[in-house]
């Protein structure tokens, strides 16, 4: 039975790669494009990043460091970012300083910041207010994200404003949150650098909320649909969607801050803590386990691949460590088969074959919607209190 799922897969993917390398740039507006992954030069430069405590980001912030950048990084618990905050600087100074960028002399600072928690968000802003005086920030990224892990023991519902409806604890974490942030961040983003950690999953998300789980947007002006739990496909959905606001927001945002450079990534499935309730240190993780996945350094070297790429190279796309077959549009439609195409065939099976490499691809086609950009960014206004 086993080896007749592989052989169906195998098939399945041969045959899509086939046709879709014929029908490769279907999309005439927006055309892939082969990118070199490269570090940037970040000497002397702030970066916020949030959730740096694990995953790829922490992996991303070592190199930021050895390369002399004040970083500072965040989590939930304001311990396990001072830890890692520790652990990043005492390993930048073990490290042999690359050519051309100078001594090591970068920090990474550690500070609490909830994104489900709109009085954590202003604590934090107050905070990182005080440490960058006048000093500008050059670089945010909006990398902080979760998935609700099949033991999740916490509320599903959180609300961000005093008198907004309550909301998914995945949409708070992975967009609202980010939101009001930025909101918050606006007089430090001067030809700024906003780097936003998506996913493939975005492809997962709908413009519509009819089954009251993916939609991007609600439709409605009542609450998002909060549950008291969530079946794994619903969690996934929600996941997607969240992922797919990132999408939309990041291309308002550049529309709004046409003097910076908004830049979306996916690091591509790698083994974190994602999904995972235990947050310690070197525990048991079942995504290490999984083959095909990459490592979280891997990922990392997708956040580090965009603080580097040019805004014209980046603009209007997503960078992928994989080459995206964007022409299984039109076959598989671009909506939930296309999202599992990608998911499970083109990044679960087969990434490991094309991972040297940065593809700036096209998003999922709704995304480039001007309307429903605008629809979240108000619906996102309306659900967080401003600073
Ligand atoms: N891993 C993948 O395969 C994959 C694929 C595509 C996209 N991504 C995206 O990559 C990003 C980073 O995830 P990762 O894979 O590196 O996972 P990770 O190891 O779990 O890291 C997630 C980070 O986000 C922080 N975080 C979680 N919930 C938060 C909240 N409510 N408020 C503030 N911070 C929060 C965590 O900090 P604490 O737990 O210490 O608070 C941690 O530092 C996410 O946006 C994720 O969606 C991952």
């Amino acid at each position: 039975m086993l080896a007749r799922i592989i052989q169906f897969l195998v098939v399945l993917a041969a045959s899509t790669i086939g046709l879709t390398i014929f029908h490769a740039n279907a999309n005439p507006d927006v055309k892939s494009a082969s990118l070199t992954p490269a570090v940037g030069k970040v000497k002397g430069l702030n970066i916020v990043v949030t959730g740096g405590s694990s995953g790829i980001a922490y992996e991303a912030i070592h190199k930021f460091v050895e390369r002399g950048a004040t970083v500072y990084l965040t989590s939930r618990s304001p311990d396990r970012a001072r830890e890692a905050a520790t652990r990043i600087n005492e390993e930048a100074k073990t490290k042999e300083c690359p050519m051309g960028y100078g001594d090591p002399v970068g920090t990474a600072v550690g500070l609490g910041l909830d994104l489900t928690d709109g009085t954590s968000i202003d604590a934090f802003t107050k905070s990182l207010s005080l440490a960058l005086g006048d000093e500008k920030l050059d670089i945010l990224v909006l990398n902080a994200g979760m998935v609700y892990p099949s033991d999740f023991q916490g509320e599903y519902s959180v609300t961000l404003a005093e008198n907004a409806p309550p909301v998914d604890r995945q949409i708070a974490a992975n967009h609202l949150g980010h939101f009001k942030l930025v909101s918050n961040l606006k007089p430090k983003l001067t030809e700024s650098r906003i780097i936003m950690t998506t996913s493939v999953s975005h492809w997962l998300g709908t413009s519509f909320a009819e089954d009251g789980v993916t939609g991007a947007v609600p439709q409605n002006a009542g609450p998002w649909p909060v549950r008291e739990a969530y079946s794994p496909p619903e969690v996934f959905g929600l996941y997607g969607a969240s992922k797919l606001q990132n999408v939309l927001f990041a291309f308002a945002l550049q529309r709004r801050l046409p003097d910076s450079t908004v830049v979306l990534f996916t690091p591509g499935f790698c083994s974190t803590k994602i999904g995972n309730s235990d947050r310690a240190e070197g525990l048991f993780n079942v995504l290490d386990w999984i083959p095909f996945t990459n490592t979280a350094k891997q990922g990392g070297d997708m956040l580090l691949a965009s603080a580097k790429v040019s805004k014209e190279e980046s603009t209007g796309k997503i960078l992928f460590p994989y080459w995206l077959a964007e022409g299984a549009g039109d076959y598989l439609g671009n909506g939930l088969l296309r999202g599992m195409f990608h998911n499970f065939i083109q990044e679960l099976l087969l990434q490991k074959f094309s991972q040297s490499r940065v593809y700036a691809s096209p998003a999922k086609s709704i995304a480039y919607d001007v309307t429903l950009q605008d629809k979240l960014w108000e619906w996102s206004e309306k659900s967080v209190t401003p600073a």
